[in-house]
């Protein structure tokens, strides 16, 4: 199985992508740390812990990683998108399991050194951890597999700003650091978190099915389709952000369009700041790639996904 280390805010969607991937048998979880993002690092990590304890797996370890951007700016947590918990607002029993005792930066450069040259990182939320991380392990390149991250807006307009979208656009210069670090990425952005959709009836599947994870996701959906559905698309269904990169980290995804790119991230405080800027040209004139090429970019998937996304989380069988 594919050893796999997961950054996020949790989220309603980072929660749906961890049950995605803890019912996922090709992949080892081999910890989950949190950043300020959707809500505060310590909240997240408390989310993450209950719906990997809903998964059954309180075996992860989990911590929580930094409390603010790079620059030391107060966050601004996305409430209006996933509730003032951050998962929907809905109430889970306290975790039975600790946080662990190692911080965040030393959870991840002790997961690459546990399995040099094989792990594989999925990010869902600002890349500051892995910023720290890299100034901590300067060797932490080439200790490691892949770098999957879910952020930015190629075509697409960003989503807390013209061009931003709240992964990079939240800590620009950490996003800078973690793409100019020379190791093996893969982005995926709101161009096709965007399309793969999650609609009404994943949610009526999901909550008939009736186990503590399918009850959950689809009631912390409720919060997530109100807010597409009142700010997003002129009907209701929401994006599936964090679950497609989840799947695209696991080999879960057959990618239509994914162009090996320069990307570099708008660090100015000018309009752009926080734009992933990708240099498409090659695209257009037909290149395989960029000369200075340093991402993948998922650029349209196959729309299949979210109903995968779904028979994962009915998979989870778990004893109560
Ligand atoms: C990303 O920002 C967060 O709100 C979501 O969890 C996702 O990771 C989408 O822009
Ligand atoms: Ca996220």
């Amino acid at each position: 199985p594919l050893p796999l280390l997961m950054d996020c805010d949790t989220g309603v969607d980072d929660a749906l992508a961890l049950l995605y991937l803890a019912g996922t048998p090709g992949v080892d979880l081999r910890g989950v740390i949190t950043v300020a993002g959707n809500t505060s690092a310590e909240q997240a990590a408390i989310n993450t812990l209950q719906v990997l304890e809903l998964a059954g797996r309180t075996d992860i370890p989990v911590a929580a990683g930094a409390a603010t951007p790079l620059t030391g700016t107060d966050p601004e947590y996305a409430t209006h998108v996933h509730g003032d918990n951050g998962i929907g607002d809905i109430q889970l029993p306290p975790p039975t399991a600790d946080l662990d005792r190692r911080d965040a930066v030393q959870l991840i450069i002790d997961a690459a050194h546990a399995a040099p040259g094989a792990l594989h990182i999925l990010a869902t939320a600002p890349l500051t951890n892995l910023a720290h991380a890299l100034e901590r392990e300067p060797r932490l390149p080439e200790l490691v597999r892949h770098v999957t991250v879910m952020g930015g807006a190629v075509h697409h307009p960003g989503n807390i700003g013209a061009r931003a979208e709240a992964n990079i656009g939240n800590d620009p210069e950490a996003a800078q650091r973690v793409l100019a670090a020379g190791w093996e990425l893969t982005i995926v952005p709101l161009d096709v978190t965007m399309r793969e959709r999650l609609t009404p009836a994943h949610q009526d599947r999901l909550r008939t099915h009736g186990t503590p994870a399918s009850r959950f996701a689809a009631d912390a959906l409720d919060v997530y389709l109100d807010f597409h559905e009142r700010i997003v698309f002129p009907f209701r269904a929401s994006a599936c952000h964090d679950p497609l990169a989840a799947a695209m980290a696991a080999g879960d995804l057959t990618p239509v369009q994914a162009p090996v790119l320069h990307v570099t991230v708008d660090t100015t405080q000018g309009p752009a700041r926080g734009e992933l800027v990708a240099d498409t040209r090659g695209m257009y004139r037909g290149y395989p790639r960029t000369p200075e090429a340093n991402a993948r970019v998922l650029l349209e998937t196959d729309g299949t996904f979210p109903e995968r996304l779904v028979e994962r989380i009915v998979s989870l069988d778990v004893p109560t």
